[in-house]
């Protein structure tokens, strides 16, 4: 069911092998007690961008099987005196890591490092392109929720131009027969938006996209992203594209509010809305380590060292 020594991108993976990880992670979900699957086996956490639920998680779910799990901070690391980031790797390879978990700005940075790696390449999220193990854990806590993911109706809100987090959940959620309707100012949708699948559909209105919607996902604002005026105002962002209470009683009276976090309160959310009963935000948190556990596990055991 799982053969790939990578995990680059939602794109490309079949029904199979999602259904696979997916159950996986569904028995590691809870406290789960630490295995030996991993013992012997060293991930390293490589971060160029900024973490804080995506590092953590990768790191306890390497702890939780049995892993070293080894943090390197660019900051702190020769990078900051011209090492490139494939002499990096190969200092690091040279140290015999199994599995390089990589967040980088530049999108294609995992399949870069994919031509040139010995060790397993897991994407923590690549620019603007893909954020996997985000949809993953996104579509676990909504399988949880309502038991299918088939037929339903998941609005994804925003700032979809920057989002690696909505296209890896528009693939995805495509994939497994979801329909994913799209909104945000005129700015922030691409181009090819509904090229991503055939079940995406683009919507001008929040009120428009949470319309009867199953899950309403909201997106933070990528301001570090921009390279130019995309927005009047912030307070302009919320009154036109902020999930309010008003605005939610749109959606299905049991309808789960998502967000990938970062939050900015607020901003796309109110704290009403973040922190309400209809909220499954710390549960998307939970499923993110049980999906790395798997993910972590399923590429080791494609390349042989688990
Ligand atoms: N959702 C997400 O990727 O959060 P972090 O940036 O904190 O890892």
């Amino acid at each position: 069911m799982w053969s790939r020594p990578h995990l680059l991108g939602i794109d490309g993976l079949v029904p199979d092998e999602v259904t696979f990880l997916l159950d996986r992670a569904e028995a590691y979900l809870g406290r789960a007690p630490k295995t030996d699957t991993l013992r012997g086996h060293v991930v390293v956490n490589l971060f160029f961008e900024s973490s804080t639920r995506t590092r953590t998680s990768f790191e306890i779910a390497g702890k939780k099987l049995g892993a070293d799990v080894i943090n390197v901070s660019p900051s702190t690391s020769s990078l900051t005196k011209g090492e490139t980031l494939l002499d990096t790797i190969r200092n690091v390879e040279a140290m015999h890591a199994d599995t390089l978990v990589l967040r980088h700005g530049a999108s294609g940075a995992a399949q870069f490092l994919v031509k040139h790696a010995k060790s397993s390449i897991v994407n923590a999220g690549d620019g603007t392109h893909e954020h996997p193990t985000q949809a993953l854990l996104d579509v676990l806590t909504i399988r949880r929720h309502r038991k299918t993911i088939k037929g339903l109706t998941v609005a994804i809100c925003g700032d979809i131009l920057h989002s690696r987090v909505a296209r890896s959940n528009a693939l995805l959620l495509g994939l497994l027969e979801a329909r994913v309707r799209l909104t945000g100012p005129r700015t922030m949708i691409p181009m090819n938006a509904d090229a991503l699948g055939p079940t995406v559909t683009i919507h001008q209105t929040l009120d428009e996209a949470v319309e009867g919607a199953d899950v309403v996902m909201m997106l933070r604002v990528q301001n570090e992203r921009f390279t130019g005026a995309m927005l009047p105002t912030t307070r302009e962002y919320n009154l036109t594209f902020g999930l309010t209470r008003a605005v939610l009683l749109r959606a299905k009276p049991d309808a789960l509010v998502m967000h990938p976090g970062p939050i900015n309160r607020g901003v796309e959310i109110t704290s009403g809305v973040a922190d309400g009963p209809q909220s499954v935000i710390l549960d998307q948190v939970e499923a993110g380590v049980a999906v790395r556990m798997a993910v972590l596990e399923a590429v080791a055991r494609a390349r042989g060292t688990a």
